[in-house]
């Protein structure tokens, strides 16, 4: 199918434009349309085989209802919705034309088809001139989810729609940019207190003044466990999502913008207000517009995270607004593409985190135990990578990208088969090495953010290699002469001297962790006075933190 583009600028006088458009959907076919949200794939909503052809084009499950769009008259809302209450006249009359989605309930002449089988409709009346008249032209409403393939980011231009649609739909108007960028608020009036199902260009503080009290659902703020529905379908599925996986780091932006310095590797992508563009000029960087127009930020969201399909990173991190006004909207669309993988940048600047390594058999365990009596919290790193790989997340979906012949038709990781193929090939083990240091560290700092403690310690044997350290306020190393370190390995591990003496100089030597690390300790004597010593190099580093903190 030949799909048409209509430029229509001036609907007033454009009327046979308008008309062939129009035309499209009173003939029960498919038209993209602008909105100020972003663009809908339209039909007639009381037409159910043109309908069914929106759900076939965008690949949409059937059990996800679409808005239906109708002219700025409130006698439409009241052809197509029952039992309406007083509050949505109230909101009709201050927020219409606007990004408002208000869910009713259904009078029969919308069919089950359009609603998702729901005994509720949502009716919405654009804030768009073009569309406006076509809906008037037409003299139906218009069905119209957004129109993206399902799953992708939605179109924001007529170009996005092309990329998505060209050829599977009788027409789009081109009506320019959207100027809100994201979809329209939804909320849902047939319950009290009326409950807030999607944050949108509406926002929830202007809701509020008009309505009072609103409950905003789960499926705004959480990920959804298996089973758990939302009241809104849709917001079920993975949504708005790059090929690459995506974090999202939320806090104030000097400390999301830190983090991501830290975390980030040359093969990987950002999204970041447009102050901090510079601090990325060396990866693939896309603004979200500046840190305080949040405006902007929803405009450019959606084409962010459609930009990063065009290139290859493995990764993506991106900054992102506080809750309120478009924020809300911005970081739920933002937090969706993630999947929910957040981390705070601001929880984690307020902690005091050490990297611990050092020579085996030098005494590593006494420094963490004091760690722990102190009430630090200790991340093995190395059982955190197998606790990783067990979770099936993103470092479980990378590794078997990489090394798919070291995973079992079942998709259990055959840790054997892994070692053989790294093991003295170098090239191999980079490229393991690679996989893994992409993943972990963004990993074991979501971690660390989630937890209630302020000191926080990651064990690690490549702290440096993995770009932990770079993570870290202050890292230790604990060394001790080599002959006190042999005699613990035999004892520790029930080996001769010669497989210890082995085992000590296939590792990094003391001159590595003197010229990488900030401090060394060194255990001699009795575990005791390890102890002692452990304690007191903590707490003086700990005081050396907190005075840097508060210097700035
Ligand atoms: O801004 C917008 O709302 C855009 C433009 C084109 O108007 N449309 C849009 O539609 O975002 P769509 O289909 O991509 O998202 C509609 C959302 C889905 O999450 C759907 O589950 C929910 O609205 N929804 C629709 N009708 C509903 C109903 N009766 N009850 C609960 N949720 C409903
Ligand atoms: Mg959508």
């Amino acid at each position: 199918m030949e799909t048409k583009v209509f430029h229509i600028s001036d609907p007033e006088n454009q009327i046979e434009e308008i008309a062939a458009a129009a035309a499209i959907i009173a003939g029960g076919g498919l038209l993209a349309i602008p909105t100020e949200t972003v663009y809908g794939l339209g039909a007639n909503a009381l037409d159910e085989d043109a309908v069914r052809r929106i759900f076939e084009a965008k690949g949409r499950p059937q059990d996800n209802p679409l808005i239906i769009h109708v002219p700025n008259d409130i006698s439409w809302l009241e052809r197509y919705c029952k039992d309406v209450p007083e509050s949505a006249y109230r909101l009709a009359e201050k927020f219409w034309p606007g990004p408002l989605t208000m869910i009713l309930r259904r009078k029969d002449i919308v069919p089950l088809r359009t609603t998702g089988g729901l005994d509720t409709v949502g009716i919405r009346c654009p804030d768009h001139a073009v569309t406006e008249a076509i809906i008037k032209k037409a003299g139906v409403p218009i069905a119209a989810p957004s129109a993206n393939l399902s799953g992708r980011p939605s179109c924001t231009t007529a170009a996005h729609v092309l990329e998505d649609m060209e050829g599977k739909i009788a027409g789009i108007v081109d009506g320019g940019s959207c100027t809100v960028g994201v979809e329209s608020t939804i909320i849902d009036l047939t319950v009290t207190p009326p409950h807030l199902l999607r944050p949108g260009g509406m926002p929830l503080e202007a809701l509020e003044e008009v309505l009072g009290e609103i409950r905003v659902d789960k499926a705004v703020v959480s990920l959804l466990s298996e089973g758990e529905k939302p009241r809104a379908p849709g917001m079920k599925y993975r949504h708005y999502a790059p090929k690459a996986p995506v974090t999202v780091v939320t806090g104030k932006a000097e400390n999301s913008a830190k983090l991501i310095a830290a975390l980030l590797r040359k093969d990987m992508g950002v999204i970041c207000f447009e102050e901090y563009l510079p601090l990325f000029e060396e990866v693939e960087v896309r603004s979200l517009g500046s840190k305080e127009d949040k405006l902007s930020q929803a405009q450019q969201v959606f084409d962010a995270l459609r930009a990063f399909d065009e290139t290859s990173v493995s990764a993506i991190f991106a900054q992102c607004p506080d809750d309120t006004g478009l924020g809300l909207a911005v970081g739920n669309r933002l937090k969706k593409a993630a999947g929910f993988q957040v981390i705070d940048a601001d929880g984690l600047a307020e902690k005091e985190i050490f990297g611990i390594t050092g020579l085996t058999g030098a005494g590593k365990t006494t420094l963490l135990k004091e760690i722990e009596r102190v009430g630090g919290f200790v991340v093995d790193c190395d059982a955190f990578y197998y606790e990783e790989l067990a979770a099936k997340g993103d470092l479980y979906r990378a590794l078997k990208n990489a090394f798919p012949a070291a995973f079992s038709k079942d998709g259990a990781l055959d840790r054997a088969v892994l070692g053989n193929m790294v093991f003295g090939n170098e090239k191999e083990l980079s490229r393991l090495n690679d996989v893994i240091y992409a993943q972990l560290p963004k990993a074991i700092l979501a971690k660390a953010a989630q937890r209630s403690e302020t000191l926080i310690a990651l064990d690690a044997i490549n702290l440096f290699e993995s770009g932990l350290a770079a993570l870290c306020d202050r890292t230790i190393a604990v060394t001790a002469p080599e002959e006190v370190r042999l005699e613990r390995i035999m004892a520790r591990d029930g080996i001769d001297r010669e497989r210890a003496q082995k085992r000590i100089s296939a590792q990094k030597q003391e001159t590595y962790y003197r010229l990488h690390c900030d401090a060394i300790i060194e255990n001699v004597g009795s575990e005791q006075e390890f102890a002692a010593l452990a304690a007191k190099l903590l707490s003086h580093e700990r005081e050396e933190i907190r005075r840097r903190k508060t210097n700035g």
